[in-house]
């Protein structure tokens, strides 16, 4: 494929989706392309680069994934041609993503030249962790990422569409009466006060804007569940409302901080 560069727009609640996307620019970068890495969440769509290679990379939530990638993918701007790839990260299936997704890029002009499904560790609630599992479907979701990028540059990637159940899952997972319970699930997210330092790392690191220190954590109506104010609390003092669960995450919240 002729390109020289190659920019992905990454949201990852806890880190497998940063993993992925980053694997993919380390192939890309060692057969001499210009890489890109920009956080779905901060980044503004209409600015994205239409004269290179353009990647989507996403954790699945709930069949589908979270509202605030749809925002960024329907926000997209109008292309001629530019080739675009989508990546997401789940722990076992994803219905109504994959397919829906190649027509709304389709639908702006973008040319979608492939999207691949990894299967890396479950960070929703895990009750129990098994590291030695994770670090398995790890090793084996970043191999899959390795030989994604090597596809797409060989033109051997393909973006597919399934036709009716994706649309259907899409259709009604997608809608935002439905996300309103998850926003109604974050503002019962329990918080240990006698835990929590107030270090404010978490309002920091949400990234819809949803929780302010006030002089505690105050979480607000617009949660999507992304986890990571649960996985990277340095105290632990955030939990699901309902039963007591793990944490999972898979690098430090530095490396998802660092990023433009
Ligand atoms: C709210 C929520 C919903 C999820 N729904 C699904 C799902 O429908 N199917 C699936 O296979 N994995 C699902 N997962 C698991 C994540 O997709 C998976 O662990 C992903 O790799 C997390 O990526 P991240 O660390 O980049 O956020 C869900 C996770 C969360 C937090």
């Amino acid at each position: 494929m002729d390109i020289t560069k190659v920019t992905i727009y990454c949201f990852t609640g806890t880190g497998n989706t940063l993993l992925v996307a980053q694997e993919m620019l380390r192939t890309f970068a060692e057969k001499g392309l210009e890489t890109r890495l920009f956080r779905m969440e901060r980044a503004d769509p209409a600015r994205v680069p239409l004269d290179g290679l353009l990647g989507l990379a996403f954790p699945v939530a709930g069949q589908t994934t979270f509202p605030l990638v749809w925002r960024f993918a329907r926000a997209l701007p109008s292309a001629q041609g530019t080739p675009i790839f989508m990546v997401d990260t789940m722990m076992a299936f994803s219905g109504g993503v994959v397919g829906p997704l190649r027509r709304v890029v389709e639908k702006k002009g973008y040319r979608p030249i492939g999207a691949q499904e990894i299967v890396m560790p479950n960070n929703f609630s895990p009750l129990k962790i098994d590291e030695e599992k994770n670090r398995i479907k790890i090793t084996r979701g970043l191999a899959k990422a390795q030989r994604y990028a090597q596809d797409l540059l060989d033109g051997r990637a393909r973006w597919g569409h399934v036709p009716v159940l994706p649309d259907l899952l899409y259709a009604i997972l997608g809608s935002p009466f439905l996300w309103r319970i998850s926003g109604a699930i974050g503002q019962r997210f329990v918080l240990e006060q006698d835990k929590c330092s107030r270090c404010g790392l978490c309002e920091e690191l949400c990234p819809l804007g949803n929780i302010s220190l006030d002089p505690y954590p105050q979480f607000g109506p617009h949660c999507q569940l992304c986890q990571r104010c649960i996985a990277f609390c340095p105290t632990e003092a955030i939990h699901l409302p309902w039963l007591k669960h793990e944490r999972y995450r898979a690098v430090r919240a530095a490396e998802i901080l660092e990023l433009p």
